[in-house]
């Protein structure tokens, strides 16, 4: 197991918005949107009815066309009777990566790795995990850590509020004041295992302000995007879990003074009267990687 806590290649994970894969209206609308990342669930948002028709409607419409986007499917858990179909209709759909709900432990992941390997199902295919329990709370950092050996598929961690408060009675509050040290736990471990992790949803979609606000302590906590429920949070998401053009400035300069001849194989330089070291470049090549792909993205917004 690597002990490094290295990141895989930069990825734009700003807005992540869920779409139920049972509302044509909605699928139809996602190649229109300038979402990073589309969520196609067949979990919570679909009722148990209307699995079947769900499913089948996703690998029509993923088969005749691809959002330009980060494609990622929510299946149903292992356990619920539904996951084994939701992940052959996934296979079939062929997304950039499947979402697994609820996971508690090390083991959810290695099922479904096993099941994917078993069904020869692409290398390049990701695995997600909903860290939304209290045992995936606790567990999170072992998720994480092991995540890399189950074929190395664990890519994502996404938390989900919902599920939390519901199972812990913590409620629903501005600020989300005793929410966050566990968000921060997730946070940490998701870096640990060098993962990238995605802020929970805003439930009322119409309170831009107040949307607006979780978005900024999401970006604050470290948070690399947020899940989204409605189109109307993808630009605001955007915005918010985007980079500061002085930041971007200030990591170009950064990177060209380390480029110089003269700083060749330093560790640390003195840029306008500021220690730099190479932590710092690192830095700053992943803030310009991700600048660069915000720039290709803009022409859809
Ligand atoms: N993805 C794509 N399009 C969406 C969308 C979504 N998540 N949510 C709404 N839209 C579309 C609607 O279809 C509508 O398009 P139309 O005018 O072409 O019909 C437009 O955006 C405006 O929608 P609006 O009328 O404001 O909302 P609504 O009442 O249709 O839907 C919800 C509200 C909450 C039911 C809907 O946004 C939704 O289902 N969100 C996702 C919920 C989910 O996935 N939950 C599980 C994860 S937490
Ligand atoms: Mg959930």
């Amino acid at each position: 197991m690597s002990k490094t806590t290295d990141h895989h290649p930069v990825r734009l994970r700003r807005s992540v918005l869920c779409v139920p894969a049972d509302n044509a209206r909605a699928l139809a609308k996602v190649a229109e949107l300038a979402t990073d990342a589309v969520i196609f669930d067949l979990e919570d948002a679909v009722a148990p009815e209307r699995k079947v028709e769900a499913r089948q409607a996703l690998v029509r419409h993923l088969t005749s066309s691809r959002p330009d986007c980060e494609i990622v499917i929510r299946v149903n858990g292992l356990g619920s009777g539904f996951g084994q179909e939701d992940l052959a209709a996934a296979l079939a759909a062929g997304p950039d990566a499947i979402l697994l709900p609820k996971v508690e432990g090390p083991a959810d992941i290695q099922a479904v790795a096993d099941w994917l390997t078993d069904n020869d199902a692409p290398e390049t295919l990701r695995l997600w995990a909903m860290i939304e329990t209290p045992r995936g709370v606790i567990n999170a950092p072992v998720i994480a850590e092991t995540g890399r050996t189950f074929g190395g598929r664990l890519d994502c961690f996404v938390v989900g509020l919902n599920d939390l408060r519901k199972e812990t009675g913590v409620p629903d509050r501005p600020g989300r004041p005793y929410l966050v040290a566990w968000l921060m736990q997730i946070l940490l471990a998701a870096r640990g295992g060098g993962l990238d992790v995605i802020d929970a949803v805003f439930n009322d979609f119409r309170d831009a302000a107040s949307f607006d606000e979780e978005c900024r302590q999401g970006r604050d906590m470290g948070y690399d995007g947020k899940m989204l429920i409605h189109p109307a949070q993808i630009g605001p998401a955007n915005e918010r879990f985007g980079v500061e053009q002085i930041a971007v400035d200030e990591a170009r300069a950064i990177i060209a003074a380390f480029a110089l001849t003269e700083n060749a194989g330093k560790g640390v330089i003195n840029l306008n009267g500021r220690m730099v070291e190479r932590l710092h470049l690192d830095q700053a090549k992943t803030l310009a990687a991700k600048a660069d792909l915000i720039e290709k993205r803009k022409p859809r917004s």
